[in-house]
């Protein structure tokens, strides 16, 4: 079975307080993850260090860099290296969420240009598609991920693209509180896995795991990955609430 993974993605929030004690109540949970669930954190930059010693020795959890730099090192100020997240222990990295397409102008070629330095790095990609309420009532999604898809990582081998998470995020229904329905992320996530085999063929596209974002929630998070394609979620808002994120670990396949 191919990985089934809860994330969290902390995006700007919480003090390295709140930060610490919501890795301790999370870690605190009965659950024993079984060997194909993975719970990965992405924590803000500053945590990262802090993050990855509270779960050390923790199977099947890990901790993942918001971003990352599409250079090795250099005159880049303000900016984090894969060199540096090596250096931490950090086996994960988001890529291309959509606020950091929105905010921080990020384009399908500087996401190629991560991940490649990612994969160079044995740092795994949690590489973020989805699309605008605009492209959706138009009809467009489908199109429109496939392209994301293909400027960002059509360009890898087989082999390399097992190395990628992918995270469907339609942009409408993050932070909004507007789910997608299963049925639309299932169609979704059967889209993104025949579009994965059309380049790579049917055997690779079934060995990648395609997490749903945007208003992922312990009431919705059973339905949502119950779905077949649907490999577990990339969490904002809830991940943040202890009780709330261990519904959604408890949730994966
Ligand atoms: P919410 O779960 O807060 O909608 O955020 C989703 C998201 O952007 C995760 O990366």
């Amino acid at each position: 079975m191919r990985k089934q993974i809860a994330a969290a993605n902390w995006k700007m929030n919480l003090t390295l307080q709140q930060g610490e004690q919501l890795l301790n109540d999370i870690m605190a949970m009965p659950h024993t993850l079984a060997h194909h669930q993975q719970v990965i954190f992405a924590v803000p930059s500053p945590y990262l260090q802090m993050a990855q010693l509270k779960i050390q020795g923790k199977q099947n959890v890990f901790i993942a860099a918001q971003n990352c730099y599409s250079k090795k090192s250099g005159a880049y100020t303000g900016e984090v290296s894969v060199e540096m997240l090596n250096s931490l222990g950090i086996n994960f990295v988001v890529l291309g969420h959509s606020e950091r397409r929105e905010y921080f102008h990020e384009n399908n070629q500087l996401l190629a240009e991560k991940v490649n330095i990612c994969l160079e790095h044995a740092i795994t990609p949690i590489f973020c598609c989805g699309e605008a309420l605009a492209i959706r009532e138009e009809n467009k999604q489908n199109e429109f991920v496939s392209h994301q898809l293909k400027e960002s990582l059509f360009h890898l081998s087989a082999e390399q693209i097992q190395q990628i998470v992918i995270a469907y995020e339609p942009i409408w229904a993050i932070g909004t509180g507007k789910t997608a329905t299963s049925e639309q992320a299932q169609e979704m996530h059967a889209h993104i896995r025949h579009s994965l085999a059309e380049q790579y063929g049917t055997e690779v596209a079934g060995k990648i795991s395609i997490l749903y974002g945007g208003s992922v929630k312990a009431g919705n998070a059973g339905e949502l990955f119950h779905q077949p394609d649907v490999d577990g979620g990339l969490v904002g808002g809830a991940s943040l609430v202890a009780s709330e994120f261990i519904a959604i670990i408890n949730a994966l396949k």
